[in-house]
């Protein structure tokens, strides 16, 4: 038994050849929860989402969906058929799209989005009904027709409208963003996931983890890396 667990890691270790990619690494993540991801370049941020999605069978550990459900038996369509979606970071995607037609976007399968996201399988008979309550509740009805804005250089209020699509989402689905930009982060995060080398560094809501001294060193160590290689 997972509890109200959407999404459930314990122990998970993935391995190239030789090389931890993920390392005992736990993650829980609550129904309905919009949780954020974020770690220095190879932190283990995209196997997590390979994990999560079948695209990669971990060494050891278990993955659990819902109640029960080890999806690291499963095949990537099996998952997809559970309801766990995954989507690329294309911030082209957003231009020229309405907020209603993200959303929509979101809450199918295969398609293509800003963020990364999973969720629990909906009726999709119910979908329309579902994203016109959804930006409802948020108070983005009036908006649904607005250009939602594109992640990359986007001004202060499409940052804030983004921030608010992807909360519209939560507040329907389970979503799991990995993001880099911490502005961003700032305006949607409740709680932060912060992975260092295969493994969770800390937890916690966003003010606390940006002044949480072992993340300003992950980050601070991965700037020194890059002017070492220069
Ligand atoms: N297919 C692979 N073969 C070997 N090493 C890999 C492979 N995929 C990822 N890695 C390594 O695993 C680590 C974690 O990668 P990744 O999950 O992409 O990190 P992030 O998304 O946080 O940058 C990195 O050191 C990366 O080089
Ligand atoms: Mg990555």
């Amino acid at each position: 038994m997972t509890g109200g667990a959407i999404i459930y890691l314990e122990d998970v270790t993935v391995d190239y050849d030789g090389f931890k990619a993920l390392s005992h690494l736990n993650f829980f993540m609550d129904r309905r929860e919009l949780r954020v991801v974020i770690g220095p370049n190879g932190a283990g941020k995209t196997t997590l989402l390979d994990v999560i999605s079948g695209r990669v069978r971990p060494a050891a550990g278990r993955v659990i969906f819902g109640h029960a459900t080890d999806v690291t038996r499963l095949r990537e369509n099996d998952i997809v058929a559970l309801g766990i979606g995954r989507k690329f970071q294309t911030p082209s995607v957003f231009v020229n799209l309405s907020v209603w037609d993200n959303v929509e976007l979101s809450l199918k399968r295969h398609s293509k989005g800003v963020f990364a996201g999973l969720w629990e399988s909906a009726d999709a008979a119910d979908e329309r009904r579902r994203i016109a309550e959804t930006l409802e509740r948020v108070g983005l009805a009036a908006k649904a027709g607005r250009q939602a804005g594109v992640l990359s250089g986007m001004t202060d209020e499409e940052t804030a409208r983004t921030g608010e699509l992807l909360m519209a989402i939560a507040a329907d689905r389970s979503v799991l963003v990995i993001e880099h930009d911490m502005e961003f982060v700032r305006q949607i995060a409740r709680t932060v996931t912060v992975l260092h080398q295969g493994t969770v560094l800390c937890e916690g809501p966003v003010a606390q983890i940006q002044n949480d001294p072992r993340v300003l060193e992950v980050y601070l160590g991965q700037r020194k890396e890059t002017h070492a290689v220069r």
